[in-house]
């Protein structure tokens, strides 16, 4: 079992290449479902989820071929997706399982061949998950939804997925985007209310649009997809991640460093990097990308999750090991997900003071953290930890870093390069 030993302490100086968004990517793959011309995705991230989706995009009968950096600056992949037809319409439970974001082929499988069977994907260690949104999402367009032996079973009605009105009780990136891609092939206008208005969205969109949907709203919480006949090929750069340039932020700040986070986009990170700078650190949008310089003492914040543009879920287990050393006390309250302080007691074995009281965690600084063996639970809990064995006095070792590998790539190359004692070892 591979696990990562950091020797804390070092502050952190220099760049960090950002690379394409997790979550985009997870949402742009099964993109090319919807046509049977190529799509190809350029800035493709090394992520353990990203090959277990292309993965499964063989299963379905989608030829990719991949070829790495084309130059020096850009780490990113480029893939091509070919549905020339789709030979099987099921999305297995052993690959589910490991990736719930396989979900995301219900949308295009049934919109493309009016079918399609998906197992549940069950919880997680974050929350139960439910994708009730998706199904009935569906429905709206026009699906039959049954769910036997832990497998959902769709089917489209005899003409194909027809336009209809969605409106979420709660905001659902998933099922937005399920929904979005399902709505591009439907026939007819669709209408979604309440729609995500993460910046992933608005990536999916102008992937969407290149390959010839029409939609109104982008960026907006409603958007409006007149359905098409057909879509066609297309080649379309993802984002870059937003959450892995957060977690690097937040190096800079635990480190009392000063990082360049190369490639990021400030526009998709306006409340970390406001959170940032009430904490105070120094944030510079520069014109490769965002310098963050730590100048002084951290200072405490109070926080809430909620969807873009609020401050994203994904970035409070980063911002947790970043206030656990801040002068003051700190109020986090997790609005999105149920379970998610698993990193809050793996945290206090390295010194921190952290009360957690249902939805919300008081977090009162302390002097140091001292390193200590620590297991992670989830991946931006295992990022937490390594942030805090980033600042820790002596030596953490970071076990079942497989969390680590779905979502940070190349994460002990990057922090070396910037001055990091880290290394990745086979454990037992
Ligand atoms: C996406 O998950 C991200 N994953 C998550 O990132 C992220 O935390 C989340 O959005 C919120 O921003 C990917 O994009 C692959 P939701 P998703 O549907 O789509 C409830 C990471 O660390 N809900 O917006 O699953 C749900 O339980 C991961 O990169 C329903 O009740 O999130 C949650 O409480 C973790 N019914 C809330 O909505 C549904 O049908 C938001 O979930 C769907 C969701």
């Amino acid at each position: 079992m591979d696990r990562i030993i950091i020797r804390g302490g070092r502050r952190l100086e220099g760049r960090v290449p950002i690379s394409g968004a997790k979550n985009a990517a997870l949402t742009l793959l099964p993109c090319a479902l919807l046509t049977d011309e190529p799509l190809t995705l350029t800035n493709l991230p090394r992520l353990a989820d990203v090959d277990g989706f292309g993965h499964l995009m063989n299963e379905l009968g989608v030829a990719t071929t991949i070829a790495g950096a084309r130059n020096g600056t850009d780490f990113g992949r480029r893939m091509t997706l070919t549905a020339e037809r789709i030979a099987s319409t099921t999305a297995p439970y052993d690959i589910v399982r490991r990736m719930r974001a396989s979900i995301l082929v219900l949308g295009p499988l049934l919109a493309r061949e009016g079918e399609a069977t998906v197992s549940l994907p069950g919880g997680c260690a974050i929350g139960n998950r439910p994708i009730d949104l998706h199904l009935r999402a569906m429905e709206a367009l026009g699906a039959e939804i049954e769910l036997t032996a832990g497998y959902v079973r769709a089917h489209a009605p005899a003409g194909g997925l027809r336009g209809g009105r969605v409106t979420f009780p709660i905001v659902s990136v998933g099922a937005t985007e399920n929904v979005l891609m399902a709505a591009a092939l439907a026939r007819g206008e669709t209408v979604i209310e309440n729609a995500a208005r993460e910046p992933e969205i608005t990536d999916l969109c102008h992937c969407l649009i290149a390959m010839g949907a029409e939609i109104d709203g982008v960026g907006g919480d409603r958007l409006v997809i007149q359905g098409r006949d057909r879509l066609h090929a297309a080649e379309h750069r993802i984002m870059p991640d937003r959450i892995e340039a957060g977690s690097y932020a937040c190096a800079a700040a635990i480190t009392g460093g000063d990082l360049l986070l190369e490639g990021a986009d400030a526009g998709a990170m306006t409340a970390i990097l406001d959170g940032l700078t009430e904490a105070g650190l120094t944030v510079t949008v520069e014109a490769d990308g965002i310098r963050v310089r730590a100048d002084g003492p951290l200072r405490p914040l109070t926080l809430s999750t909620a969807p873009f543009p609020a401050f994203p879920t994904d970035m409070q287990a980063q911002f947790m090991a970043m206030l656990a050393l801040a002068e003051g006390t700190s109020v986090l309250t997790e609005t999105i997900f149920e379970n998610r302080y698993m990193h809050v007691p793996e945290l206090a074995r390295m010194g921190a003071d952290i009360q957690v009281h249902g939805r919300t965690a008081t977090v009162t600084g302390v002097a140091r953290l001292t390193g200590a063996p620590v297991m992670a639970t989830d991946l931006r809990a295992s990022m937490s930890l390594v942030l805090a064995g980033l600042a820790a006095e002596g030596e953490t070792q970071v076990l079942r870093i497989y969390h680590l590998d779905r979502g940070y790539e190349r994460l002990e190359d990057k922090l070396s390069a910037v001055g990091a004692d880290i290394e990745r070892t086979g454990g037992d």
